[in-house]
This record gives structure tokens, sequence and C-alpha cells, in this order.
């Protein structure tokens, strides 16, 4: 059994991706890691609840000891994260908590799992030479797009929002 860290399912898009996982792939136990803000809520994930290869922890993606923790009691191999401040509006009116969550909080992960699960840039642990972490961003890091065109790989961030903003960060 591998052990995958989820962060923010109890959200829009983790709450119908944990379900649909646990369901599509039987060799994985999901650790889902959340601060249930407002815009999370529990009860999306109420049909996991019996399932022994789901595990909810309340905390926050920033918490180091707590993340260090997780990593080591379940062995973590993956990490698919999906936290974040999220609300655009929110945050033209209090940046900070999504200069927090976007931009510390994944800092938090990706240095956790770097330290976890490799000896040195490029180099992996021998016992976690197949870890992988994704981390869900936004297309509105590019920017706005007119009628006919599409964003690609190249092109550059654009971000309109503070939200947007720290979700380009995150990606570079
Ligand atoms: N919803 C969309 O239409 C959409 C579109 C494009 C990209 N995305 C991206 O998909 C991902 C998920 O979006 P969503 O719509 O499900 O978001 P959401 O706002 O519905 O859920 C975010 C979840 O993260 C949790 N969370 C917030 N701060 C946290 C922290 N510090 N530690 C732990 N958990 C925390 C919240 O409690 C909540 O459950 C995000 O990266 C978002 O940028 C979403």
């Amino acid at each position: 059994m591998t052990s995958i860290l989820l962060t923010g399912t109890a959200g829009f898009i983790g709450s119908n991706f944990v379900p649909y996982f646990l369901n599509k792939y039987k060799n994985y136990k999901l650790i889902n890691l959340d601060l249930l803000t407002y815009a999370g809520n529990i009860n999306n994930l109420k049909e996991c609840e019996n399932n022994e290869r789901y595990k909810f922890i309340k905390g926050d993606i920033c918490n180091r000891e707590l993340v260090e923790f997780i990593f080591s009691k379940y062995n973590i191999q993956g990490v698919i994260n999906f936290a974040t401040e999220s609300h655009v509006d929110n945050s033209i009116k209090e940046p900070s908590v999504f200069i927090k969550t976007n931009i510390n909080g994944t800092y938090t992960l990706i240095d956790v799992a770097k330290k976890y699960w490799m000896n040195k840039p490029f180099e992996y642990k021998k016992e976690h030479r197949n870890c992988r972490f994704h981390h869900i961003s936004t297309d509105e890091a590019y920017g706005t797009l007119n009628e006919t065109d599409f964003f690609t790989e190249d092109t550059p961030y654009a971000p309109n929002s503070p939200y947007s903003a720290s979700k380009e960060l995150q990606v570079i």
C-alpha cells in the first residue's frame, strides 16, 4: 500500500477528486490534510469516512512540524496539493493570507518533500525514486484570454489579482 498526502481536499475540487481516486486506485492510502477554512467542509468527504484507505487530519500546510510528522508517520510517497486561498475578491481586500497559504504553505510542503525524498537536487533516495509532487495551480496566472487564443506553457505570466499572483509564484 502506498500512502500519499492530499491537501485541501475538503474544498470544491479536492472533495470530488478523493472519492474518485479511492475508488479507481485501490493500492493507495490517502492522507488528507485540510485546515477547514470557510472554503472547506468536512461533510464534503462524508462518503469516504468509513474507507480504511482514507484518513483526515485537520491542520495547516504552513505547519512544518505537522507536515514532517505526517511524512514520517505515513511514509508519504507522493503529494497532491489542492490547498489554497482561492477567492479573488478576498485576495484584493486582504492579500496576506494568500501569501501565507499559497506561497509559504506550498513552499513548506515542497521543502519537506524534498528533504524526505532526496539526497540533493536531482538525486532521489533509493527508496523514494518514484515519488512525485503534483501542485494544482490555475490558468489565471497567465492573465486574461481573448475569444480565440489559447494559453501555452510559453505564455508569459500576467496575473490580475493577488490570488493569481500568489499562484504564479508557486510555479516558479
Ligand atoms: N475551482 C476552480 O474553478 C479552479 C479553477 C482553476 C484552478 N483551481 C485550483 O484548484 C485548487 C483547488 O481549488 P478549489 O476550488 O477546490 O478551492 P477551495 O477554495 O474550494 O478549497 C480550498 C481548500 O483548501 C483548504 N485550505 C485553505 N488554506 C489551507 C491551509 N493553510 N492548510 C490546509 N488547507 C487549507 C480549505 O479549507 C479548502 O478545503 C486550487 O489550487 C485552485 O487554485 C480551481
